[in-house]
């Protein structure tokens, strides 16, 4: 991989609440090079959203305590000042979020913000902003857009209030998008133009961090996978190993249960059996033994995420041997049905 972009490493992140402190994400590290678009998929509360928030400091609630290093182009994120962090946040960081309101504000019309947001950036006229903001606004596909720039956020459908927000994140050329889930409340057809819309900003150059419930999208647009459970990374690598060679028990839970081609296009991230783990009870070892048909002794100590023999980019937290996952998984599936036992895998 090349020089990385963003460097996440040991991203720690724990709540006070009412029951004592909370800890949602647990020691995640994960980079992602320039131009490159990373998937993270993981089932609700597995910590995608906190880590993103973490990772652009907007997780200002007094009772969180957030630890670890996130370098963006050679600079600690968590030690800038918070001048410098919001120089960053929005011309070389954009944002796109699964509810485009928290991005826009209610009391200023779309085009002033979208122009506004230029000229934060830029030293323009307010005249030359607002035409760039229209024509973006046009780009993104909002018909009429040198009017339609005059509405509120409220007189926007909500599709439209997305492609606003894209076409701010498309103003600055940023080097990094972050969307999270920024196309579930939407339709079918406008998740489809949001996503050309990342797309097309990834094919000028942006990175891509995409948290995403939607496995098709995984497979479709993203160059890496980033896998998370309980707060931490379960599995990490190319897509076409992740899809073609999983390696961890919670990842061929996810694969399996994907419908076979031909089937119905799956929206919502598939469910597995058992209980979602609880960050306020996560397990001392590993987060996914509850619910793993192949634990065995080793798996009450926390597996590190380390990199197969095959490839070293491809890496996982799990204690099962290396070599011969396919043949695990397997194994598991056999287990799934009743037959087998986990100690004559482990063994
Ligand atoms: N302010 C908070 N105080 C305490 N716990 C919180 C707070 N915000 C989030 N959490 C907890 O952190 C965990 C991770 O939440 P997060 O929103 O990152 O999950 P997620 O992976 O984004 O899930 P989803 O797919 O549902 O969006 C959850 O268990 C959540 O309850
Ligand atoms: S085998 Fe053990 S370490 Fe691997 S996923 Fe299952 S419980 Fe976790
Ligand atoms: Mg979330």
């Amino acid at each position: 991989m090349p020089e990385p972009l963003l460097d996440v490493r040991d991203l720690r992140v724990s709540f006070r609440t009412r029951t004592g402190p909370v800890t949602v994400v647990d020691g995640v590290s994960f980079a992602v090079a320039p131009g490159e678009v990373l998937g993270v998929v993981g089932e609700s509360g597995s910590g995608k959203s906190v880590s993103m928030l973490a990772v652009l400091r907007l997780l200002t609630n007094p009772n969180v305590t957030v630890s670890g290093q996130v370098h963006f182009r050679g600079r600690d994120l968590l030690t800038l000042p918070d001048r410098e962090m919001r120089a960053i946040r929005g011309r070389e960081i954009a944002m796109v979020f699964q509810d485009p309101m928290t991005a826009l504000t209610p009391v200023y019309t779309v085009g002033w913000q979208i122009a506004e947001q230029i000229r934060a950036h830029e030293q323009v006229s307010r005249k030359e902003a607002r035409a760039r903001a229209v024509r973006l606004l046009s780009d993104v596909g909002i018909p009429d857009a040198a009017s339609r720039a005059d509405a509120y956020p409220h007189e926007f459908s909500g599709g439209m209030r997305q492609r606003a927000v894209i076409a701010m994140a498309l103003s600055c050329d940023p080097a990094l998008l972050i969307a999270d889930e920024p196309t579930t409340a939407l339709d079918v057809t406008v998740q489809a133009q949001i996503l050309d819309l990342m797309r097309e900003l990834n094919a000028r150059g942006s990175a891509v961090v995409l948290i995403t419930h939607d496995m098709g999208v995984v497979s479709e647009i993203t160059d890496r996978v980033l896998v998370m459970y309980g707060g931490r990374v379960a599995e990490e690598g190319p897509r076409r190993a992740v899809f073609h060679g999983p390696r961890h028990p919670y990842t061929w839970g996810l694969l399996d249960s994907v419908p076979r081609v031909g089937g119905a296009r799956l929206r919502r991230l598939p469910t597995i059996a058992g209980m979602p783990v609880s960050p306020g009870s996560l397990p001392a070892g590993c987060a996914f033994a509850p619910r793993c048909r192949l634990r065995h002794e080793r798996c009450e100590e926390l597996p590190a995420l380390v990199a197969g023999s095959a490839d070293f980019e491809h890496r996982d937290a799990c204690w099962l041997p290396p070599d011969d996952r396919a043949a695990l998984r397997v194994t598991a599936r056999t287990e799934a049905s009743g037959t087998g036992t986990a100690q004559e895998v482990a063994s």
